[in-house]
């Protein structure tokens, strides 16, 4: 079975085509066929966040490109299914793709089926077949959305807690821009933090941010408060420490690891509460190599099972939005006129 995946959600084109093969209703296997992103960073770099409007303007001139190259050597009219994400997103660029998607379903007569794109970051692990995982904590971490769920099978789930303001990864972009650090600033903090571990290594501004809502009986996070820690600290420095390769090195692992003690924390925390057998990591803010390392440490540390994507599946794709269409091809629908953007779709 092929299946066509579209995720518009935000400011990345993406469109995929995966080759299913499964027998009675179980995966054999799953194989990415292509997997083509576009990004818009650049265009909105200078905004330090992604300005809707731009964006769909962008979505609507890549999409034709991105599905060219996506279905180069492939006969569109042998795909099966179509995946789109309708939420949660940007409401304009969730619209780009689903049009897309109906007009490509209605041109070779296919079904479409309404994805999820926080569920599609968390189904990204599930690219192989996963079995005996359940329950299982999911920390979805991305640049919108901070979540803990509870999954209890694929399709069912529950909210337990989630970002009281900024999300992760925008707490990430948000600090990059006080530092003067690339946009989007998880990969430029990211790479800051590892250059500390191999050129400074030691502490000459001790540097001490909050790890916010730590230790507090609940499950929510917030991350505004780091943001302004950072802002403080550095607005305390003189201009030429603020530009110094130590401060903004020894800055950015801070920040990296206050982020990763909370998440860690917290997510141990609800995985033991829960008493889940697997913990399943998930979004943008995953393709950080050391939030990976830790992670898997606390995992066998506590003797969970546990699942991280790929890098390349980790920050928005569509084949994420594939394998979810797939797990979901039972509602697969012709009833195009149903299929609506939702902006703040919950899992
Ligand atoms: O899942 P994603 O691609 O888009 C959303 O659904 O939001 O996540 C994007 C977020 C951005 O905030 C970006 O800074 C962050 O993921 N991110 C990272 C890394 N790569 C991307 N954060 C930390 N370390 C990284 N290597
Ligand atoms: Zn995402």
């Amino acid at each position: 079975m092929l299946i066509l995946g579209i995720d518009t959600s935000c400011d990345d084109t993406c469109i995929s085509v995966i080759e299913v093969k499964s027998q009675k209703s179980k995966v054999k296997s799953f194989k990415i066929l292509s997997n083509i992103t576009s990004s818009q960073a650049k265009l909105h770099a200078k905004y330090g966040g992604v300005y809707p409007f731009l964006a769909k303007r962008e979505h609507q001139k890549n999409l034709p490109v991105v599905f060219k190259k996506a279905t180069k050597g492939i006969d569109v009219s042998e795909i099966d299914l179509i995946g789109v994400t309708i939420g949660p997103g940007l409401e304009p660029c969730l619209w780009q793709g689903i049009n897309f998607a109906k007009d490509l379903a209605k041109k070779i007569n296919l079904k479409i089926v309404p994805v999820n794109h926080i569920e599609a970051h968390i189904l990204a692990n599930f690219i192989e077949e996963n079995l005996k995982l359940f329950p299982a904590i999911c920390l979805v971490v991305s640049g919108g959305h901070t979540q803990l769920i509870l999954m209890k099978k694929i399709g069912e789930y529950k909210l337990i807690g989630e970002t009281r303001d900024d999300a992760a990864g925008e707490c990430f972009d948000k600090i990059a821009r006080i530092l003067g650090l690339d946009y989007p600033g998880g990969p430029a903090i990211d790479e800051q933090a590892r250059r500390w571990k191999f050129e400074i290594r030691n502490s000459k501004f001790e540097i001490k941010l909050p790890r916010p809502m730590i230790s507090q009986k609940n499950y929510d996070f917030s991350f505004s408060g780091l943001k302004t820690a950072v802002l403080y600290d550095f607005r305390s420095r003189s201009p030429k420490v603020r530009k110094s390769k130590e401060y903004i090195q020894e800055m950015t692992k801070e920040v990296q690891q206050a982020i990763i003690d909370v998440l860690i924390s917290k997510t141990i925390g609800v995985a033991k509460e829960f008493r889940v057998k697997t913990i399943i990591l998930g979004g943008g803010v995953a393709a950080s190599q050391e939030l990976k390392k830790q992670f898997k440490t606390a995992c066998l540390n506590s003797k969970f099972k546990h699942l991280v994507p790929p890098k390349n599946l980790c920050t928005d794709n569509a084949a994420m939005v594939g394998v979810a269409a797939f797990y979901h091809r039972d509602k697969a629908t012709f009833d195009f006129e149903k299929i609506e953007a939702n902006a703040n779709l919950k899992i």
